[in-house]
Order: C-alpha cells, then structure tokens, then sequence
C-alpha cells in the first residue's frame, strides 16, 4: 500500500479515539491495514458483509457498542470497505451524537468512484433501498486502488458499470479508451480512471448537494438500470444494471436525434461484450415501465431521464412512455 495520507491526518487531527467500520472478509484480506494506529486508540466493528450492513437493527446494535464502548463526537468514524459500509458508516456518523467526523477508505470499485464520495448515506427500512438517509461529507476519501486485486471479477464489473456511465456522460477520451479494451480485469482499472470519476463527482456535488440539478446527470443510466435492478434482483447487479440502462438511454438518445446510430451502435456492442445481455418478454417490459414511472425523478407524470447530446455530454428531458417502450422492444425484445 502506499502513503496514502491517512497516518499524517490523523497525526494532525489528534483524534484520541478511531472508530473503524468493516467486515470479516476485509479484516481477513488486510489485516495488517491500519497497524499504523495505536491499539488504545482504534475500535474495530465488525458489520455483516454487503447489504445485510444497512439496516436499522445493525444501526441500533452499532450504537449501543459506541456508546458502551464511550465513544464521544470528538471521535474519528472510518469507513473501510465497499458502497455498503460506507452507506451505513455514514448514516451513524452524521447522527451518532448529533455527527462525528467520519473518513471513507473504500474498497470497491464501485465505492471508490461513486459511494464514497458525495455524501449520501443511506439505510433500508422494510425493504426499501436506502429509505432513510443523510447528506454527510466525509472529511477525506482515501483511494487505495491495490485493493482491487481482490475483488471478485464481478464486483469489478459492478463498478466498471458506473465507470462506463462516467464515461459517457463526462469525458469523450475515457470513452475512447474504455471502448479499445479488451476486457475488464482489476489489472486493467488505471488510477487515472478512478481520480476522473472522483473529481468529476465532487465537482457536480460541490454545485448541486442537495441533488436538486445538476447531480441528476449522475442518474444517466439508472432510471431503467434501477427498474432492472428491482425486477432481476440479486441475480443482477446494480452496474451490470446500469450499463444495460446505459444502452436504452443511448438508445433513446439516437431516436431522437442526438447521437448517431454508430454511436449507439458502439455504446450497444461494448456493453454486449462485456456484460450478458436481457431478453425481455411484454410482461417484463410492462413491468420496467411500472417501475420507471415510480423512479424518484419523475414528477408530474412524465418520465424524466438523462440522455447523450454527444459523447460527454449528458442532459435531462422528458421521455414519453411510447419512446421507452419502443427501446426497449428493439434493444432487448
Ligand atoms: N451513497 C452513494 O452515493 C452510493 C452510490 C452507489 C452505490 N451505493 C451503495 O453501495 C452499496 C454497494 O456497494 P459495493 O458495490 O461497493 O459492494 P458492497 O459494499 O456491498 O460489498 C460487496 C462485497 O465485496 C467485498 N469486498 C469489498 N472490498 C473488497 C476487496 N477489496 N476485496 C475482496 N472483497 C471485497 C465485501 O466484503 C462484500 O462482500 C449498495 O448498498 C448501494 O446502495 C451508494
């Protein structure tokens, strides 16, 4: 690993107390990571592995530990793994005693280039994702891109599905780039890739935290991606989810105009290459439409969604139920 800051912050910061979120398996995987803090100092705990973390029960147990463990607001909280702890690790540091500072050290894909950075926390109540959450800056994100060796080939493909949005909503050469390899492998990931997606994040959030503009533009993708998501569930992951509702995104965007058909065309054959693609039946697509139609960006009745005006870059409109329909006939019928 390499000097990645961490030891000098909290040098600096004095933190009498760290508080570090995780799970078995990165505690098995890197034991040795933080042997840099003092023993008295850091508090490991423990949460079960993925989703399973954000629940209000986990929630509740993690803060009866804090407290018996007499962890004050003056404590440091870090979030040491993918999109799930630091999703849960955030909600308990911006309310555990009104907020505690909090660092995100994440090891996903996925985390590093989207859940970690931002600042939206979020637990699931009754089944519903992320149902309640808070907006709640980590004071630092540390990017340690060597944890990616051990990330299973289809968590590097979970996240190379946010990666591909990236792309083609914010930067036209990362595209080029994306699009002429040949596969995707955790080898392949360049930091480069991974510091683009991290300052083009922060940038749109520093403008529009709230999520009430421009930080709409991060949802390329996702209107279909999430309906997939609901309906294929666990069988399909969230970026594998996303790339599939990339392509009716470029679809919909060549339909109307705004990009070529060789432009879809490219965007089509590289998430066919790399992902399995959906057949869908009338039943399914119904199905997607329902869930579109509940997606948190419409209102009104309209379907909103973000669509390509070239390579790079993204705006929102309104699509017809029709149009969405008719993309999803011919791309997965
Ligand atoms: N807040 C946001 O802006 C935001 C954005 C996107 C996703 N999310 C959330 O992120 C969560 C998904 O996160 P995720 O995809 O990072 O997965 P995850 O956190 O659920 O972790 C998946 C698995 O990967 C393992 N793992 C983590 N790092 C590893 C490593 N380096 N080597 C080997 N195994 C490792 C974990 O132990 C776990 O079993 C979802 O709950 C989603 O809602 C939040």
């Amino acid at each position: 690993m390499m000097d990645n800051g961490l030891a000098a912050y909290i040098e600096v910061k004095g933190f009498q107390k760290i508080v570090i979120f995780t799970d078995e398996n990165l505690l098995s995987l890197y034991p040795h990571f933080f042997d840099f803090i003092d023993n008295s100092k850091k508090e490991f705990i423990v949460l079960p592995r993925g989703e399973a973390a954000k629940t209000l029960a986990v929630y509740e147990n993690v803060c009866m530990q804090l407290l018996e463990k007499n962890i004050g607001r003056k404590a440091l909280i870090i979030n040491w793994g993918g999109g799930s702890i630091s999703d849960f690790g955030g909600f308990v540091a911006s309310t555990y005693k009104r907020g505690c500072t909090m660092v995100n050290v994440p090891t996903t894909l996925l985390a590093m280039i989207d859940a970690a950075i931002g600042g939206k926390n979020a637990l699931n109540v009754g089944g519903v994702k992320n149902a309640a959450g808070t907006f709640y800056l980590p004071d630092m994100v540390v990017t340690e891109p060597s944890f990616l060796k051990t990330l299973p080939q289809n968590e590097i493909l979970n996240g190379f599905g946010e990666l591909l949005k990236y792309a083609l909503i914010s930067n036209g050469e990362l595209w080029e780039e994306l699009k002429n390899s040949e596969s995707v492998s955790a080898k392949g990931i360049r930091k480069e890739w991974i510091d683009f997606c991290q300052n083009y994040k922060e940038s749109i959030v520093k403008r529009d935290f709230y999520d009430n503009g421009e930080r709409h533009l991060l949802n390329f993708g996702h209107t279909v991606g999430h309906a997939l998501e609901s309906l294929f569930a666990p069988a399909l992951s969230h970026g594998h989810a996303v790339a599939l509702g990339c392509v009716i995104a470029a679809y919909i965007s060549y339909n109307k105009n705004f990009i070529s058909k060789k432009v879809f065309q490219e965007i089509h054959d590289f998430v066919r290459k790399h992902y399995s693609f959906l057949s869908l039946n009338d039943e399914q697509i119904d199905a997607i439409l329902r869930l579109c139609r509940n997606d948190k960006k419409n209102d009104g009745g309209s379907l909103k969604f973000i669509l390509l005006s070239k390579i790079g870059e993204a705006f929102e409109t309104d699509v017809s139920e029709v149009e969405l329909r008719a993309a999803l006939g011919n791309v997965f019928g």
